[in-house]
């Protein structure tokens, strides 16, 4: 992505936290040079970069092909860019899939270690939820990793509502 190309579809998330200022949800990023750090929708996203992202948490990489025809028909991608000179590197990513009207499901949520625990997962989430919640899309579901439940019920998401069960099918 060339520099202009990523200035004209990224926000720089200190715009974002002022968006939300005088909301109830405070979006705090704690110790980090926020100027630097962007959100962007664009899904054109360099694949090796968001492989060396997803290598840095220990997800089992994925066949580039098959991400980019996902990353192609996803609802929505937001990605977290740490911006220095005239580069930026991908520090977090999200995409989504929906129904764009009443569904979305949320995929592949990350942060790099090296910026996690600042509050930019939240910021990510919740800026995914403003998007959707545009469209008027009232259901959003995610699949949550044990060990990342209270990310999430911090976030406002709640566990089996009304009894619901999620269920899975697998080829055997
Ligand atoms: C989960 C993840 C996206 C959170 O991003 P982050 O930027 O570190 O999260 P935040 O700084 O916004 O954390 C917000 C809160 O969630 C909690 N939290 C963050 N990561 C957590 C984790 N892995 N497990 C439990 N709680 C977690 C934090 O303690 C924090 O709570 P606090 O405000 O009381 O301290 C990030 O840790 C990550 O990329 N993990 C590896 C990939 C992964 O597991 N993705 C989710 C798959 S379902």
């Amino acid at each position: 992505m060339t520099f202009w190309k990523f200035f004209f579809n990224s926000t720089n998330i200190n715009q974002i936290r002022e968006e939300n200022k005088n909301k109830k949800t405070k979006l705090l990023v704690k110790g980090l040079e926020t100027n630097n750090i962007y959100l962007s929708t664009c899904k054109k996203i360099n694949l090796e970069e968001l492989e060396i992202l997803c290598d840095a948490v220990g997800w089992v990489r994925r066949p580039l092909k098959k991400v980019k025809y996902a990353l192609e028909n996803s609802f929505l991608a937001i990605s977290l860019f740490y911006k220095y000179g005239n580069d930026q590197r991908l520090i977090g990513f999200a995409r989504v899939t929906s129904d764009g009207s009443f569904n979305a499901t949320i995929w592949d949520v990350v942060i790099h270690p090296d910026f996690q625990g600042n509050g930019l997962g939240t910021l990510l989430m919740k800026q995914i939820i403003k998007e959707l919640r545009t469209h008027d899309i009232s259901t959003i579901t995610l699949f949550a990793d044990p060990d990342v439940l209270k990310f999430y019920k911090d976030i406002g998401f709640v566990i089996d509502p009304d009894g619901v069960k999620g269920m899975f099918w697998y080829p055997t």
